[in-house]
Formats: structure tokens, C-alpha cells, sequence
């Protein structure tokens, strides 16, 4: 252990359940249910479960062994877990944990307002006949571009402020009777939701229809190297892996840890909540088709429209009970979204609390406030431009080049064999050496040709037609100015225990 990077008193899980469901909620989110059905359509159905499991086997997988490996061997946060290794890459985990912090949870915090909002709307179906008009021309007001920011919208601010509030609820609590109680009830709740949702949705006429179109295998789509960058991304963001929330969660355990285990059924229970909702998804868009007579491909939409514009129409086409099956929808994306934003809270909170010592009142305190005014230039008549545009550059981008940072630290610096062994004098299950050589060399060089092919991409073509201008400005401004502040917190003295 390096010196001057002291061991605080560290809270614990209670239980082992209880760890497993902050983990498992982290990982479910409003990605598995909007963004893994829309992928899987659009990249050759039923053939992108292909790449994707691959994805999940090769990367995903042995990556969180990484992380829950690590924060359970360095007993820290990111930024405490990288020191302990090497003082000079203390800044990965600072720079990880600042733009998943003031990047990610920014707007991953006005979806979760959104579907909070919409929640509300389903008791009425207040969204109407229109609900493409709606959700664009009068809930968000749209602008015209990024830089026409106009108003803040004040239903979505005051949604915000609950889902600001809720999440400072939870982590100021503390691990134990905070994240740990919440995802005890989040959790079993989410799975019964998913599951009436679903049996539901495939009841409906039509939905034969549906999961034939989301799951029919489009062999051909597997010859575009889209499609396999779209499955590792998805597993990157899916996972939560290279958020540095995983470091944190396992810096939680006790001594005795099923580190393989755990993240083998962390990353399977995710992976098959995508593939189920992604049932219930094309179920009810299969329903619509079969309602207005129409080919699927007219109703599927991208991502947001589709829980926004799509699920809504469909909702109102119901033939009863349309309010309950609204109500149930947007309670599950409330939930899924409320247990990972959660956990990003918890990840930048506990690397402060690391390095400085403050209380945990006073971190989680300043950062839900801070958090909160963050958000509110996504709640502007612009914030969609944004949402997409920094969402674009962080998954693409930020976390595939946190990924291979960190695993030339553990892989090259630290040594994947040492990690390994340590996994192993706690762990009943072995870990082979076949991790090391993913761990040094697939994973990296995986995420490498990744990165690199997007970026050829990007510099080609403006990312969705955005002004070049509004691309450079978070694209390479923003990551070098959250660079710059990582490198001078890391710069600061760990503050030493008396
Ligand atoms: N893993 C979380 C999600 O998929 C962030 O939404």
C-alpha cells in the first residue's frame, strides 16, 4: 500500500444479496430498456445477440473480474484503488469518476425527470392523440439547434428536483441503509414489474409479429464493423463498467468474496433483463403494427422516440387498462434509472471522501446541489441537442478510452497475474490464466480498433449533422477541461488520519 494513501473506515454491504442488487442495479438502467431493444433491430435482429453475447464473454465479463477484483483487493473508490497502485495514474480514476459524474449523470438525470414526468402523465394518457407532437413540441418546446437554448422547461426542472432529491435520499444514507435498502426494494420490485409488463405485452394481438421481426437474424448486417462496435459499447454502458462504480461497490465487501461468481451473475441477470424487456418492447410495437396495419419498421423508432413518442401511442392503443400499463412502464424506467444513477452518486462521493475526508453528509450534500444546476442546461428547449451529442462522445468515446487505460494499469503496471492471485486466495472459483491475456491484450486492443473506427467516422462525417462547433466543444474541450481538473485533484495530498 502506497504512503500517504490512508485506509478510512470503510462501510460494508450487510449482505452479500445486498451487494449483488446495488450491483445488478447499477448495470439495469434505462439503457436496457430503451437503448439494447432499439440496437438489436437495427443491427441484424436476432444476429446481434451474436456479437453481443461475444461482446459480453470477451470484454464484458472479465472486465468487471477487474473491477470488483480491484476495489475488493485495494479497499477504495477509483481514484484511491489506481493510487494504491501506482501514484501517477491516481488521475485515470479522478478523470473516470468526473466525467461519469459531470457528464453521464447529467443527463441521465433529466431521462430518469422525463420518464418521472411521464409516469405522472399515464394516469390521465395526458400525452393525447399526438404523441410525437406532444413530447417534442410541447413538453420539450424543441429549439431549432444546440445553440438556441431558449427557456428552461419548468416541468421537467421540477421532476428534476424530485429525482435530485431521491437520489441525495439514498446515498446520504449510506451504504448499508441507503444504497443497500433501496436496491432491496428497487430490485424485486424492477423483476415483477418487467415480468407483468412482458407476459402482458406478448399477450396482445400481433406480438408473434414483433418478436419475430426483433429477433429474426439478419446474418448479413455481421459484415459492417457498426454493428460490433455498437455491441461493445452496449456492453460497456449496460455493464456500468469504466464508470468506476464496480471499484467502489466492491471496496464495500467483506474479506471472503465470491469475486468471479458475483460478477459472472451481475453481468448474465443484466444481460437477460435487455434480452426480456426487449420482448416486451417489440411485443407492443408488433401490437401496433398489427392495430394501424402497418409494417413493423414503420413503428420502430430510435431510442428516445421510442419510449417517449412510440410506447406512449401504443400505450393509448391498448384495449384496457392503457393507464396501468403506462403507469407500469414508466415506473420501471424510473426504477432501472433511480439504481444506477444512484450508484454513479455513490462513486464520485466515495472518492471524495477518500482523498479529503469530509463527511459523507456534507460530499453528498454539495454534489446533489451541484448536480442539480449541472443537469438544468439539459432541461433547456436545447437540452436534447446536448443529451445526444454528450451521451455520443462519453459512451463512445470516454468510456472505451477510460477502458483501455485501465487495463494497461492492472494488465502491464500492476500486473494481471497479481491481481489474479489475489482473486484467487479469496475466491472458491479459479480464475485461469486466460484472463491475464484478455485482460493485457484482448480487451485493450478490442476496444482500441473500437475507438479507432469511430473516430475515422467522426472526422468524416459531423456526428447526426450537428455543427461542428457544438461537436468540438464536448468532444475535445470538454474531455480535455475534465482532464485538466482530474490531473490537478489528483495533484492535491491525500489527507493523512490523525
Ligand atoms: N448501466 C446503466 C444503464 O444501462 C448506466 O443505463
Amino acid at each position: 500500500m502506497k504512503k500517504g494513501i490512508t485506509v478510512s473506515h470503510r462501510p460494508q454491504w450487510k449482505t452479500h444479496i445486498g451487494f449483488l442488487l446495488a450491483a445488478i442495479g447499477s448495470a439495469i438502467g434505462l439503457g436496457n430498456i430503451w437503448r439494447f431493444p432499439y440496437l438489436c433491430y437495427k443491427n441484424g435482429g436476432g444476429a446481434f445477440l451474436i456479437p453481443y453475447f461475444l461482446a459480453l464473454v470477451v470484454v464484458g465479463i472479465p472486465f468487471m473480474i477487474i473491477e470488483i477484483g480491484l476495489g475488493h483487493k485495494m479497499r477504495g473508490s477509483a481514484p484511491a484503488s489506481y493510487a494504491r497502485v501506482s501514484t501517477r495514474w491516481e488521475w485515470l480514476g479522478w478523470w473516470q469518476v468526473i466525467f461519469v459524474m459531470f457528464g453521464i449523470q447529467l443527463y441521465y438525470t433529466v431521462v430518469i425527470a422525463w420518464c418521472f414526468y411521464y409516469f405522472l402523465l399515464s394516469f390521465g394518457l395526458s400525452w393525447g392523440a399526438d404523441p410525437n407532437n406532444f413530447f417534442f413540441n410541447d413538453f420539450l418546446m424543441i429549439s431549432k439547434a444546440p445553440f438556441e437554448l431558449g427557456n428552461i422547461r419548468s416541468p421537467i426542472l421540477i421532476s428534476l428536483a424530485i429525482v435530485w432529491f431521491l437520489n441525495w435520499l439514498i446515498v446520504f444514507r449510506g451504504v448499508e441503509k441507503g444504497l443497500e435498502r433501496a436496491n432491496k426494494i428497487f430490485m424485486p420490485l424492477l423483476f415483477l414489474l418487467i415480468l407483468v409488463l412482458v407476459g402482458w405485452s406478448i399477450s396482445l394481438p400481433g406480438s408473434s409479429e414483433g418478436i419475430g421481426v426483433y429477433l429474426k437474424p439478419d446474418f448479413e448486417k455481421l459484415k459492417d464493423i457498426r454493428v460490433w462496435i455498437d455491441a461493445v459499447s452496449q456492453i460497456f454502458f449496460t455493464l456500468s463498467i469504466a464508470f468506476g462504480i464496480l471499484i467502489t461497490y466492491a471496496s464495500y465487501l467483506p474479506k471472503k468474496s465470491q469475486i468471479v461468481k458475483d460478477s459472472v451473475t451481475i453481468s448474465v441477470a443484466n444481460c437477460s433483463f435487455s434480452l426480456i424487456a426487449g420482448l416486451g418492447v417489440f411485443s407492443v410495437l408488433g401490437y401496433m403494427a398489427h392495430k394501424l396495419s402497418l409494417p413493423i419498421d414503420k413503428v420502430v423508432s430510435k431510442s428516445i422516440g421510442l419510449a417517449f413518442v412510440v410506447f406512449p401511442k401504443a400505450i393509448g392503443m391498448l384495449p384496457a387498462f392503457s393507464q396501468l400499463f403506462g403507469v407500469l412502464f414508466f415506473s420501471c424506467l424510473v426504477i432501472a434509472g433511480l439504481s444506477s444513477s444512484v450508484s454513479i452518486l455513490e462513486a464520485f462521493t466515495s472518492s471524495i471522501i477518500d482523498k479529503f475526508h469530509y463527511s459523507r453528509k456534507t460530499v453528498v450534500s454539495v454534489l446533489a446541489v451541484a448536480g442539480f444546476f449541472g443537469s438544468t442546461i439539459f432541461t433547456t428547449q436545447g437540452g436534447l441537442f446536448w443529451l445526444d451529442i454528450v451521451d455520443h462522445f462519453l459512451t463512445q468515446y470516454g468510456l472505451v478510452l477510460g477502458g483501455i487505460l485501465e487495463c494497461i494499469l492492472i494488465g502491464w503496471i500492476y500486473k494481471a497475474y497479481v491481481l489474479r492471485e489475489h482473486i484467487n486466495s479469496v475466491c472458491q472459483l479459479r480464475l485461469l490464466s486466460w484472463w491475464d491475456y484478455a485482460v493485457k491484450v484482448v480487451i485493450p486492443v478490442t476496444l482500441a480498433v473500437v475507438l479507432v473506427n469511430g473516430f475515422v467516422k467522426e472526422i468524416t462525417t459531423p456526428y447526426e449533422g450537428y455543427p461542428w462547433l457544438a461537436l468540438i466543444l464536448i468532444g475535445r474541450d470538454w474531455v480535455i477541461f475534465t482532464l485538466f481538473f482530474a490531473i490537478i485533484v489528483a495533484a492535491r495530498p491525500w489527507k493523512e488520519y490523525q
